[in-house]
């Protein structure tokens, strides 16, 4: 077994009197997608720039690329790409002039850099504004471009804290073609998303956060049978449409949750229990498969409550 490419024990921030992130443990290994998914406020973003050695840990201890962040930060900077959450371009510069100033903190040879921007942008898919002016560009386009930044060093790690917020969807299929082409050229990758699709599709294991704590993490699919189960039946309704629906399937499912005007029924086989709930004729009922956003509703629903 090769050294985990991230390490983090017992890993804590505090803003103040805020606990950001509190004594956190997880483990990247090379080669994988790791993704933090959470509400707003999760931690999420702190825990990455922990990662990134921007924002200093407070406590605990975190080992990247063998490197110690509160001791080695700058040389663990030369070696990850980081897409942060808010987007950090220079506005004065075109794509391409952006790219070449960037390789600069790399001290990456003038011909390599050009060869690279090139590449890069290419691979982004945004060659054609390689000289407009940044604020010509639209917001996803500044979000590819962040992407093109971050493999300028040829990065082992990346960091993508949202990296496809605000993209359409054809960007955004484009970005998740890219990720996974880094990803099997061996570039390890953790990621922040507020997208389950996003999740499912990238990441092998993902960490599920709140208030500052892991409250799950696992495999997608794992995470999602052991919680959830295979099917969930959504009856959209009123409070006595839900208690019929409840009396009808009696103990037959695994779970229930309800968000808002939404019943929404776990079961092992939705599709036995569709007969049972027939007479209901409710306004709105759908069977579909679980996914991570049920996990995600599920989990840091029931956090809010406490
Ligand atoms: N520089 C800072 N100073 C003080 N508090 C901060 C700072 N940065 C983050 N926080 C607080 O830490 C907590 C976690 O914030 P963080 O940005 O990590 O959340 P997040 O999971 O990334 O959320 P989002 O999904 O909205 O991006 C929040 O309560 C936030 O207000
Ligand atoms: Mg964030």
């Amino acid at each position: 077994m090769s050294q985990p490419a991230v390490t983090a024990s017992r890993l804590t921030k505090r803003f103040g009197d805020l606990v950001a992130v509190d004594e956190i443990d997880f483990e990247l290994e090379v080669g994988e997608c790791f993704g933090f998914l959470g509400p707003n406020g999760a931690g999420k973003t702190t825990t990455v720039r922990m990662i990134h050695a921007v924002t200093p840990i407070t406590a605990g201890d975190l080992v990247v690329l063998g490197l110690r962040v509160d001791r080695e930060p700058a040389a663990i900077k030369r070696r990850l790409g980081v897409v942060p959450q808010e987007e950090n371009l220079d506005p004065d510069l075109t794509p391409w002039e952006n790219l070449l100033v960037f390789a600069r903190y790399f001290d990456i040879p003038r011909v390599e850099a050009r060869r690279r921007a090139a590449e890069f942008l290419e691979f982004v898919g945004l060659t054609p504004r390689a000289g407009s002016p940044l604020d010509e560009l639209s917001g996803g386009m500044k979000r590819r471009l962040l992407i093109a930044r971050a493999l300028l060093n040829q990065p082992e790690l990346l960091v993508l804290d949202e990296p496809t917020t605000g993209l359409d969807p054809q960007a955004r299929h484009l970005v998740w073609q890219r990720l996974r082409t880094l990803k099997a050229q061996g570039v390890t990758q953790v990621l922040t998303t507020h997208y389950m699709e996003e999740a499912a599709r990238l990441c092998d294991r993902v960490a599920l956060m709140h208030a500052g704590r892991i409250l799950r993490q696992g495999r997608p699919a794992d995470l999602v049978r052991a919680e959830i189960g295979e099917d969930v039946i959504e009856i959209r309704g009123d409070e006595a449409l839900h208690r019929a629906a409840l009396a009808l399937v009696d103990g037959r499912t695994l779970g229930r949750e309800q968000t808002g005007d939404t019943l929404y029924l776990y079961c092992a086989d939705g599709r036995a229990l569709l007969p049972t709930l027939s007479g209901l004729r409710p306004p709105h009922l759908l069977h579909r498969p679980a996914g991570l956003e049920d996990l995600f509703l599920k989990v840091a629903g029931h956090s809010l409550q406490e």
